[in-house]
């Protein structure tokens, strides 16, 4: 583990998930697999390797969210980072550091020297690798960083300071509505005054494009999909067969929401030694292991207002694909 070790003096890391991860892996599997309609928490995709496939996912041309975001990054940072010339930035599932970067870049001067960066995710992996890059790019800026989970653990961040919140990457929009909902109020609800959030919302655009980002033609959205079950078999014992499974992601029109989806080839029993459960699927029968909510200006309104954020400011590219929208505690 890094720790605010005599090498790297400028990171201390925090894991919160030693102790938990199996338990609540365990949990969640018997959960989701004994259900009717069989489905898998999304935050089991992100092991190293589920963390190196979203990266690659990141760049893939059918995968316009990324460009997108870090474009109206660029165009924005310096009025966005503005108010923040000190103070904390709480990246919530960072993943890797090329987004903060697009901001650190904009502060004055000797970048980063009164900042420090708090990122906060599942991924042990992900957020070393960013802190070690950001630590080269940013000798000054100091970086605490929490292996924890943001829908339950962000009590354990500091107080303080001016801090500014980031949730990138639309993943906001892999939590149905109330949990979403829930999320953004938990962070409304250790909000200063002053304090900003900065969300990224991937907006409705036409079927085709969104099902080409959930589908691309080199397979690697396959084989993030299908790695939730690497990481089940790893930890539990269990020896599902990621071959016997298709990928299987769609745009849901009615719902504004890309579904995802692993399908069984063929009938099989699976078994998970370390929870003694023994799963049947029948021939076509899914896993739902994740959604991606698209949001119209209205529908991004209304998710904020009801979990008590104000729109103070709104970015966009000019096609309107993606927004980063920036939100301010409501009072009272
Ligand atoms: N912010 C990056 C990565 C988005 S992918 C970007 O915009 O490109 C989602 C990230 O959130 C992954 O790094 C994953 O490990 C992390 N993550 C997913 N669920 C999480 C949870 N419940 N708590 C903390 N991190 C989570
Ligand atoms: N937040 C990302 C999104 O909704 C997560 C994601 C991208 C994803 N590609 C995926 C999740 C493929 C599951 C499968 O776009």
């Amino acid at each position: 583990m890094l720790r605010q070790s005599q090498s790297h003096p400028q990171v201390e890391l925090h894991n919160h998930l030693t102790v938990t991860f199996n338990e609540s892996l365990a949990h969640d599997v018997r959960e989701g697999l004994t259900a009717d309609r069989k489905r898998l928490p999304s935050k089991y995709f992100y092991d190293s390797r589920g963390s190196r496939l979203f990266d690659r996912i990141c760049s893939l041309p059918e995968y316009y969210l990324t460009r997108t975001e870090m474009k109206i990054l660029g165009d924005h940072a310096h009025s966005i980072m503005q108010p923040f010339a000190r103070g904390d930035l709480v990246e919530m599932g960072s993943g890797s550091h090329h987004k903060i970067s697009r901001l650190l870049h904009a502060v004055n001067g000797t970048a980063g020297a009164q900042l420090r960066y708090i990122p906060f995710d599942v991924s042990r992996n992900a957020l070393l690798e960013a802190s070690r890059e950001l630590m080269r790019r940013f000798p000054q800026l100091c970086i605490m960083g929490y292996v924890a989970d943001f829908t339950a653990h962000l009590h354990l961040l500091p107080h303080g300071s001016k801090r500014l919140f980031l949730l990138f990457g639309s993943t906001i929009g892999n939590f149905p509505g109330p949990e979403a909902v829930g999320l953004l109020r938990n962070v409304r609800a250790i909000m200063a005054p002053d304090d900003r959030f900065l969300l990224g919302l991937d907006m409705v655009k036409p079927p085709h494009n969104l099902n080409a980002a959930y589908n691309d033609s080199r397979g690697v959205t396959s084989s993030f999909n299908k790695n939730i079950l690497t990481v089940i078999n790893r930890h539990l014992h269990a020896d599902f067969n990621p071959a016997q499974f298709d990928h299987l992601a769609f745009y849901n029109e009615e719902k504004e929401q890309v579904e995802m989806h692993l399908q069984a080839r063929e009938a099989a029993t699976v078994n998970i030694a370390d929870i003694d459960l023994s799963v049947d699927f029948k021939k076509g029968e899914t896993i739902h292991t994740e959604i991606s909510r698209k949001f119209t200006p209205e529908s991004a309104r209304i998710l904020c207002a009801h979990a008590g954020l104000e729109i103070s400011r709104w970015f966009s590219d000019a096609q309107g694909w993606f927004s980063l929208v920036e939100l301010v505690p409501r009072r009272g």
